[in-house]
């Protein structure tokens, strides 16, 4: 276990992590995850903290896997979503997060669909804020957890190499990884269609690559994002179709991937997309290991957070 005190009240990006952080981070989720393959998988570790589930965007994944991880943690827990809270009656932000804040709460988890709204939150009150995701910025528990994977299935991450493939634009998933992937000394490779490709991450070391073979052919990881529709306000390639033929991993270009080479997905997956189902539910594919990991890392960053509260 890294020496490391955690000291944070927030987990707003990566951005903000130090490696050992990070490692941190990792090492906790570790023994975390040793307690959901027990019989009993609750501790009494945040006995008495109550945490607010506040997912102003849509989420399977992240929302299900914060709130079991509350549960196995022993928090009290209130969930609200945008459509059912009184933002819909013009309520900003700011007042909501006050009102929260007025009734105690310890810790907002929190999805929003623009970029900062969790750093401006931070700033604003005194509980603690966990971002679950905020606009195309920035999803550090995604990161985690899919770095998590990577350490637990290779045993390292220094000299990977490491590809992240779709649409890196509008990617809080693929920006996060790049950030948390570098600090961790991988070497990481981002391939799409070149309007997809922003060339900011070539600035920080990072290879850009319009060439799905050139890409997937070395890469000890292939990390597959979906094309983010809701985020898009313009046409960056021709058809889903054309893209699928030309960056999907099917049936054709898995012959060009190493065969201990993990494929991963943050999911939503897009079947027949980015990834052919073969694939996805083939034996390089570690995404559902990546979704029970997530748990663990969940916990991890729970308990640290809520240890330095208050
Ligand atoms: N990977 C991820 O963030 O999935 P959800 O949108 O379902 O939470």
């Amino acid at each position: 276990m890294a020496e490391t005190k955690w000291t944070k009240k927030d987990l707003l990006s990566m951005e903000d992590l130090s490696v050992d952080e990070i490692n941190l981070i990792l090492d906790t989720a570790e023994e975390f995850k040793k307690v959901n393959e027990r019989n009993v998988k609750k501790v009494p570790a945040l006995r008495g903290r109550t945490v607010v589930n506040f997912f102003v965007e849509p989420s399977t994944r992240t929302r299900a896997s914060f709130e079991l991880a509350e549960q196995r943690l022993s928090a009290d827990i209130i969930n609200m979503s945008a459509s059912t809270s009184s933002l819909t009656k013009g309520e900003t932000l700011l007042d909501t997060g006050k009102n929260i804040e007025a009734l105690q709460v310890d810790l907002i988890v929190m999805r929003h669909s623009a970029a900062g709204a969790q750093q401006f939150l931070a700033k604003n009150l005194r509980c603690g804020i966990i971002n679950a995701g905020d606009g195309a910025h920035s999803h550090p528990t995604q990161a985690l957890l899919d770095i998590f994977t990577i350490r637990e299935k290779k045993k390292k991450i220094k000299g990977l190499k490491v590809s992240i493939i779709g649409d890196i634009l509008h990617s809080r998933v693929a920006r996060s990884n790049i950030i948390g992937l570098l600090k961790l000394g991988a070497k990481v490779t981002i391939a799409g269609p070149p309007t997809l490709l922003p060339k900011e991450f070539e600035k920080i070391g990072v290879k850009l690559c319009d060439n799905l073979v050139d890409a997937i052919s070395d890469a000890d990881v292939i990390n597959l994002l979906r094309i983010q529709h809701e985020r898009q306000r313009a046409a960056y390639f021709p058809s889903i179709s054309e893209y699928a033929s030309i960056y999907g991993i099917n049936a054709d270009t898995i012959k060009y991937v190493k065969k201990d080479a993990l494929i991963m997905h943050p999911g939503p997956i897009n079947r027949g997309v980015e990834i052919d189902t073969a694939i996805a539910d083939g034996d390089q594919s570690v995404i559902l290991e990546q979704v029970t990991n997530g748990l663990a890392v969940r916990m991890a960053v729970l308990y640290l957070v809520a240890g330095c509260l208050g």
